[in-house]
């Protein structure tokens, strides 16, 4: 695992801070270097900027970096922006304003943050990118999220497994098809939605080109199958309109990146004809409640499970870090540019999870109880 460091700067801090000898900028001088951690975390507020409460995933990343922060005994200013680009923008202003000294930030659109991330910048203050990577500033320090290239791997596979295509093994069946399928692709303005496309086209590509699937809408470019900001109705209606297109084909299987998504392809797919209990193959990511849900009841076939509470650890443990002049643990750093430098990141593993293993991973695992499930 590599390392790499960040010294924070002191000068407009005011702080209690004891770096006795730490006088460079972020990414600055070396002196400092075994500044320690002994300062009044009490006294240091970190911004934490989500994008939206409309999912609960970013509920629970927004409640575990708050409470992870917490126990380290930082004060937090959480905010969740409704999914609104300016309502973010102004959100981090504040932050900025009300004297934060680093940021945790899950942007909406990716590209929209250049200016305020520079005020924070000529502040000294850190910024971390949270699952999605910042745009096109060099004003972001270190990135945390999935491999978000393996998730996307993840939901072809699980679709070609719901298909029968795959065993459970991940072995070829032999099965010929040809199998139906239709694919949805996450926001544009989000970079994740690229690499869970990438993953999952450079998967099933074998099967389009043998034509063991067939796309009977015949869309198969990231743009015609993105869906803005990730909403489930934007989904829905893509769904709807697909069956007029697809006419009397049967729909085998469909390809979603997210389970708001998965929710509104479902909502389509039973007011089109199919019943509850013969939908297609449909994937997800997140393991949001309603999904399990879906899954347990023979509606949605898998999801993606990626811990946020590991996420969140890790957004806070780079925060700690910088904050108190130790190493911040990365264990990437080529994947992420960010069009104007590689963002040191630190990657996740994300899981399938479906109906065979859902006790296993979720139940066993503490992400949820047996009853959040009923
Ligand atoms: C996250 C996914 C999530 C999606 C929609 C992405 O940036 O990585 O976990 O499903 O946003 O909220």
């Amino acid at each position: 695992m590599k390392k790499s460091k960040v010294f924070l700067g002191i000068a407009a801090a005011g702080l209690a801070l004891s770096l006795a000898a730490c006088s460079g900028g972020r990414g600055g001088s070396d002196e400092g270097a075994d500044a320690g951690g002994d300062i009044d975390k009490s006294a240091i507020t970190v911004g934490v900027a989500m994008p939206t409460q409309q999912s609960e995933r970013w509920i629970a990343d927004g409640d575990n970096v708050k409470s992870a922060l917490e126990d380290l005994g930082y004060k937090v200013d959480l905010q969740f922006a409704n999914d609104e680009i300016a309502t973010q923008v102004s959100q981090i202003e504040n932050m900025i304003a009300k004297g934060a000294k680093a940021l945790i930030v899950a942007s909406i659109d990716g590209t929209t943050l250049t200016d305020v991330l520079q005020s924070a910048a000529d502040q000294d203050i850190p910024v971390i990118a949270y699952d999605r990577l910042i745009l096109g500033t060099e004003n972001v320090d270190y990135y945390t999220t999935f491999d978000n290239y393996k998730v996307g791997v993840q939901q072809a596979t699980s679709l070609l497994t719901g298909l029968g295509i795959l065993d459970a093994d991940g072995k070829e069946t032999g099965a010929a098809g040809p199998f139906n399928v239709e694919l949805f692709a996450g926001s544009p303005d989000d970079n994740n939605a690229t690499f869970f496309w990438n993953g999952a086209m450079d998967t099933l590509q074998p099967y389009l080109d043998s034509k063991v699937l067939n796309v009977p809408s015949g869309q198969l470019d990231f743009e015609q199958a993105a869906i803005l900001r990730w909403l489930p109705e934007t989904a829905q209606e893509r769904m709807e309109n697909l069956l007029t297109i697809d006419g009397s084909a049967k729909i085998d299987g469909v390809l979603s990146p997210y389970d708001g998504l998965s929710i509104g392809i479902i909502s389509a797919l039973t007011s089109g004809g199919y019943s509850a209990d013969a939908l297609p193959v449909i994937t997800g990511q997140d393991a949001e409640v309603g999904s399990v849900k879906s899954i347990i009841a023979g509606e949605q076939y898998s999801t993606i499970y990626k811990d946020t509470r590991e996420l969140g650890k890790q957004a806070v443990s780079m925060v700690d870090a910088i904050l108190t002049g130790e190493e911040v643990e990365v264990n990437d750093e080529e994947t992420y540019d960010n069009e104007v430098k590689v963002v040191p990141s630190f990657l996740l593993e994300s899981q399938i999870v479906t109906v065979d293993n859902y006790k296993e991973i979720l139940i066993d695992g503490g992400y949820y109880t047996e009853d959040d499930l009923k």
